[in-house]
């Protein structure tokens, strides 16, 4: 059985000043039977991992380099991320295909050391406004599954999160039936590939979750959970999100 799974993807915010949204969180959610990840800004893993010390909250990054170690100023690798406290990290995310040209060959190579440094990889997909107008969602979220997953990946190793590019940070959402579409699609596809791994591997949803429409989502075949941005920086919204999918029929 897939355990649920909820991320919080901060982005480039918080400080110190965060904090208190982090205990006000734990207190919340400690014991939910779910997983419950924090993926703050890097300067902040480990304080955040302080924070839910003996909650069972989990604490991730949000990029890590391709390389082990080396010159390459401003960056962080797996093994930094790992050693500061995170247990995961997000790879791939929109933000960083675009403003970083990051392509499915270098989120293939993240990922493959990122594993290797001991970390879980959320890998993110998901098609632009210009591609779902032009009916090309599976395909290009067939490509970037293809491209960004390495083998041998499975459920112990990779999340992977379908995230509209449209849908993040604007309030706009996939309809229910588009949603569950390409998490089927993307089960399938990844079924074929990895087999029984495949079949285990955590389907997140994110773009746009907010409490208003997680239940629903969360009530979609194949949706294992959610990558959440902006709702997951208030402790009441991202406390609402998890109440909706521990709520939320399990998978068979
Ligand atoms: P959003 O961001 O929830 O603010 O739309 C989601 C994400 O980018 O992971």
């Amino acid at each position: 059985m897939r355990r649920k799974l909820a991320a919080g993807n901060w982005k480039m915010n918080g400080t110190s000043d965060s904090l208190h949204e982090v205990e006000t969180l734990s207190a919340m959610v400690q014991g939910r039977d779910c997983d419950v990840l924090i993926c703050p800004p890097a300067t902040l893993i480990d304080r955040v991992k302080r924070c839910v010390a003996g909650t069972g909250l989990l604490v991730g990054g949000q990029d890590s380099h391709h390389a082990a170690a080396g010159a390459h100023t401003g960056n962080v690798s797996a093994a930094m991320l790992h050693d500061a406290g995170a247990t995961h990290v997000i790879l791939g995310h929109s933000e960083r295909r675009t403003d970083h040209r990051e392509d499915d060959v270098l989120v293939r190579a993240k990922v493959e050391a990122a594993l290797a440094a001991g970390l879980v990889a959320l890998v993110c997909v998901g098609e632009s406004e210009d591609e779902r107008e032009a009916r090309a969602t599976l395909t290009v979220v067939g490509t970037q599954l293809a491209g960004s997953l390495p083998d041998g990946t499975s459920a112990d190793t990779v999340v992977v999160a379908y995230e509209p590019v449209w849908a993040i940070g604007t309030g706009k959402t996939p309809s229910d039936d588009e949603i569950a579409e390409v998490h089927g699609f993307m089960r399938t596809e990844l079924t074929r590939r990895f087999g029984v791994a495949g079949a285990g591997i955590r389907l997140l949803y994110g773009g746009s979750v907010k409490p208003a429409n997680a239940a629903a989502i969360f009530a979609l075949p194949d949706v294992d959970g959610a990558l959440v941005g902006g709702a997951s920086l208030k402790a009441a919204d991202f406390g609402a999100i998890i109440d909706a999918l521990v709520a939320a029929p399990t998978a068979p």
